[in-house]
């Protein structure tokens, strides 16, 4: 996903543009650019790369103008190249646009443009038809309302832009993107992210779909796609949203996962909803859960507690294949949907397959106002706070612990859980980690690594993979420990590591037998146990604590192997090659 931003002033509007596209960077850093009015002319700096490389070689901050747009990109559609970042301007630069989503029918719109308009094409973006449709219904009309009212009719797919105009509207349009309007003293702002927002604003509206807004004369009007005046809500920010900073922490990665002892203790503390929720999961014949990557895994999670503890059967559906497999979705379903964001696509399509099969919706979300809360029933929220790391941790965490709530619901108390003992947990393991530093020392040249667990262990053993992969680069494959003899111990020598999750519960004992199994091909073993054994090369220890709440402790140093193991390897962990925080396109 791309981030994108509208301001308009009454002083320079570049330092607080690209001040709040570095906030946003980590929703897409392939390019960079702003553009800003100045008088009745607009000059634009783009570049590829990320916001404080670009602003030092081009000086974004130093245009001058009172009003102007700015974006960050992850590509979709065309190479990362100078001339593919945003604003893309019309074919006469009176008109700039920023756009996140994508513009499905964006090549027919092209041809017609270049055949029927003249128009020359400096990209090979989606976007840049965007500029140009508005030039001509402009050049028609000289109205924006009827502008924006014709050309969202040209357009199909998911998308939300923002419109620079050198006649002195900003322009926002919505149609399924996020876009949220932020209110200051004499600022308007149009931002894709609300942790995008200048420290000093914290009244915001969020658009709901198939709406804009136009910005004039430092005043806004909302209308809905018919042309028709549209009411809203002016909200007021969590604190805890307002310029995120990294603190005293190097990364965003690392203050995320030491902030763990403190979120656990608060997740999904609402308890009205979790009640509610709880009540549809009981009296849903059929349950299913879905999410992408980290949260997916949390669907996978959930499968084993919901049967271990509650006796409910629970499916897990991968949000980009529901459309492939959901055919077995029949009324009196719950679609139980999971999301950090609120924001990605795969899963925002799988929801409205289940509605249109009549599947209840609800969600655990860490943003109560995105999409995915919008479309429930029911939502509960994680309530750690933004995270800005791209690869999720602490979202992790406060995922689970609401699924041991929903569980210990389910159960009547079957679990006794005491959220204090896992931050105490949480405290001991992060009190010291020299010993997992050491590790990520003498592992960094690797290329290969497995990680075993089975159980309820196998999905943290997904999950596992899946950070190291996210902000190591090195390839990990998380595998179920029964199925290591039917196939990838074929990969096992002297030169493989294999991480196995082993604390001490029913898994165990089968465990130290694959164990042995590897170690009979000389492989290295790093085991995550509280019980240390003589055939691990590497034990990192995790404190002793009832069986049932393994999975939610053993995670933190395997966060913190990929951490380390990330910075041994130079890599930013907060902004890993490729990535996006949140996927809000298909
Ligand atoms: C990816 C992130 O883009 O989306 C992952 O890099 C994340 O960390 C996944 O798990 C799903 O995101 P969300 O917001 O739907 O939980």
């Amino acid at each position: 996903m791309c981030s994108i931003l509208g301001l308009d002033s009454d002083h320079d509007v570049a330092p607080d543009l690209v001040k709040s596209l570095k906030k946003m960077e980590y929703r897409g850093y392939d390019s960079v650019g702003v553009a800003i009015k100045n008088d009745s002319s607009i000059s634009i700096k783009k570049g590829v790369g990320k916001v404080n490389a670009v602003n030092n070689d081009l000086q974004m901050d130093k245009l001058s103008g009172h009003m102007g747009i700015g974006h960050t990109r992850w590509a979709t559609h065309g190479k990362v190249t100078p001339e593919n970042a945003h604003p893309h301007m019309c074919s006469t630069n009176s008109i700039g646009v920023v756009h996140n989503g994508i513009i499905e029918n964006y090549l027919e719109l092209r041809e017609d443009l270049e055949k029927n308009h003249g128009v020359i094409f400096k990209s090979t973006t989606d976007t840049e038809v965007i500029p140009n449709l508005l030039k001509i219904y402009f050049e028609k009309s000289h109205d924006v309302k009827k502008t924006i009212m014709d050309t969202v009719q040209k357009l199909k797919g998911h998308y939300a832009f923002v419109a620079l105009f050198n006649t002195g509207e900003l322009v926002g349009v919505k149609n399924h993107e996020p876009l949220i309007l932020g209110i200051g003293d004499t600022d308007l702002i149009l931002t894709s992210d609300v942790v995008g927002l200048p420290e000093n604003i914290s009244s915001v509206v969020y658009l709901e779909n198939n709406q804009f807004i136009i910005i004039e004369n430092h005043k806004h009007k909302i209308f809905d796609f018919t042309g028709h005046v549209a009411q809203f809500t002016i909200k007021t920010l969590p604190k805890n949203y307002q310029n995120v900073t990294k603190g005293s922490y190097k990364y965003f990665t690392e203050k995320e996962i030491f902030e763990q002892p403190d979120s656990i203790l608060v997740a999904g503390c609402n308890d009205e909803h979790l009640e509610k929720i709880a009540d549809v999961v009981k009296n849903s014949d059929y349950l299913y859960l879905t999410g992408s990557g980290t949260s997916y895994n949390i669907a996978v999670i959930a499968k084993y507690l919901f049967s271990r503890y509650a006796g409910k059967k629970a499916e897990h559906l991968m949000a980009s294949e529901a459309k492939y497999s959901s055919q077995y979705i029949v009324p009196n379903s719950t679609l139980f949907a999971i999301s950090q964001s609120g924001e990605s696509a795969d899963v925002l399509e799988a929801v409205s397959i289940g509605k249109k099969k009549n599947a209840k919706i609800i969600s655990m979300i860490n943003s109560e106002n995105s999409s995915l809360a919008r479309e429930s029933l029911y939502s509960i929220g994680l309530n750690c706070g933004p995270e800005i790391g791209v690869a999720a941790t602490k979202s992790f965490t406060s995922q689970m612990a609401i699924l041991y709530k929903i569980v210990d619901n389910l159960c009547d108390g079957c679990i006794t859980l005491n959220f204090k003992i896992i931050s105490d947990a949480y405290k001991k393991i992060l009190s010291d980690t020299s010993t997992i530093q050491e590790l990520a020392k003498s592992i960094k040249n690797i290329e290969n690594i497995f990680v075993i667990g089975r159980g309820i262990h196998y999905p943290i053993a997904k999950e596992t993979a899946l950070k190291i992969k996210e902000i190591t680069y090195v390839h990990a494959e998380g595998i179920a420990g029964g199925e290591l003899k039917h196939g990838p111990l074929a990969l096992m020598d002297e030169s493989t590591y294999v991480i196995v999750i082993n604390p001490d519960d029913d898994s165990y004992v089968d465990n130290i037998s694959t164990v042995n199994e590897i170690k009979s091909r000389n492989a290295k073993v790093i085991g995550i146990s509280n019980k240390e054994h003589p055939s691990y090369d590497y034990w990192i220890q995790i404190p002793t604590i009832a069986k049932a709440f393994y999975p939610l402790i053993e995670i933190i140093p395997l966060q913190l192997i990929s951490y380390y193991l990330s910075l041994e390897r130079g890599i930013d962990p907060d902004y890993p090659k490729n990535l996006a925080k949140s996927v809000t396109v298909k």
